[in-house]
């Protein structure tokens, strides 16, 4: 009897305290819960040719550290959130776009974030969202990019940054974005477009820079954009290109260019 109790005791004693550390559901780690903030994102789910809608709402987020861990919404018949491939949100406060979209929405094709205070572009915005072929962040404040930003989306055929206050283009945004047809930067502050050139097999089609500050284009930058056929450089200052008879070459491809400079000495109208 006496044996059993002291066996008891040991039990006691040893077995909670040398557990603990290897209890698998031991709470988590708190630092980690204080940095994160998880989130639902309520939608409006829609029904459309293209794939359904969710359309967000309510959605309030000011800081980087935000996770969706849930969507709520109304689905229709046997429709899930892997049938969404056009995301929206507008009019909404969203100053960072949150982390977790692509574990719900595996099969999104279109993002669009209009008037929504966005404030920046992360790489990791964008990362696991494999389908996506179009981006509409436009009426913004975005003005910062990371530089690899746009690299995880080797799809990406339409890209909508109109209106924000980007100053720069990162230096490699564009660098590996082949399917790229219309990349459309129009009204932000841009004073110099100089990045490394589109790919060889480029397929843009369309380039719109008006409505910045431009006042120089490497046009090393867009070399080898074979397919480009409209490029709108109005309403810039005075634009510098830096080898313009390189881009005198180049123009002959383009069905047509609008180009704007005060001193209005350069290349303009259209060739082919
Ligand atoms: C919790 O996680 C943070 C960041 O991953 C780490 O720095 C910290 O040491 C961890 N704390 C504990 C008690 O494990
Ligand atoms: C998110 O991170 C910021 C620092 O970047 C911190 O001040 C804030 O408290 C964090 N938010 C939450 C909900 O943990
Ligand atoms: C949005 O979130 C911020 C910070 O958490 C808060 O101060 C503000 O009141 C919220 N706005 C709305 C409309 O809920």
């Amino acid at each position: 009897m006496i044996m059993f109790n002291i066996i008891v005791l040991l039990f006691y004693h040893v077995i909670p305290s040398s557990c603990y550390s290897i209890n698998p559901l031991a709470p988590p780690n708190n630092t980690n819960r204080l940095m994160t903030q998880h989130i639902t994102l309520n939608c409006d789910f829609s029904p459309s040719q293209d794939g359904h809608i969710c359309t967000a709402r309510n959605l309030n987020i000011t800081s980087r550290n935000i996770t969706i861990i849930r969507v709520s919404g109304e689905y229709f018949n046997g429709v899930g959130n892997g049938n969404v491939m056009n995301l929206i949100v507008t009019q909404q406060n969203l100053r960072y776009i949150p982390e977790g979209i692509s574990n719900f929405f595996k099969n999104l094709e279109i993002l669009t974030i209009s008037r929504s205070n966005l404030m920046a572009l992360r790489f990791t915005d964008f990362l696991g969202l494999q389908k996506l072929r179009k981006i509409f962040i436009v009426g913004n404040h975005i003005s910062s990019i990371d530089d690899q930003t746009f690299k995880s989306i080797p799809n990406l055929e339409v890209l909508d940054l109109s209106s924000n206050k980007i100053k720069s283009i990162p230096f490699e945004a564009f660098s590996l974005a082949r399917h790229l047809k219309i990349l459309t930067l129009s009204n932000n502050l841009i004073r110099i477009f100089d990045i490394l050139p589109f790919p060889v097999s480029s397929e843009l089609r369309e380039l719109r820079l008006n409505g910045n500050q431009l006042v120089r284009i490497n046009v090393a930058s867009i070399q080898h954009t074979k397919m480009l056929e409209f490029m709108d450089l109005s309403e810039n200052l005075c634009i510098d290109l830096r080898y313009p008879d390189d881009f005198g070459d180049i123009v002959g491809m383009y069905t047509h260019i609008v180009k704007y400079c005060n001193d209005d000495t350069g290349v303009d109208g259209s060739g082919g």
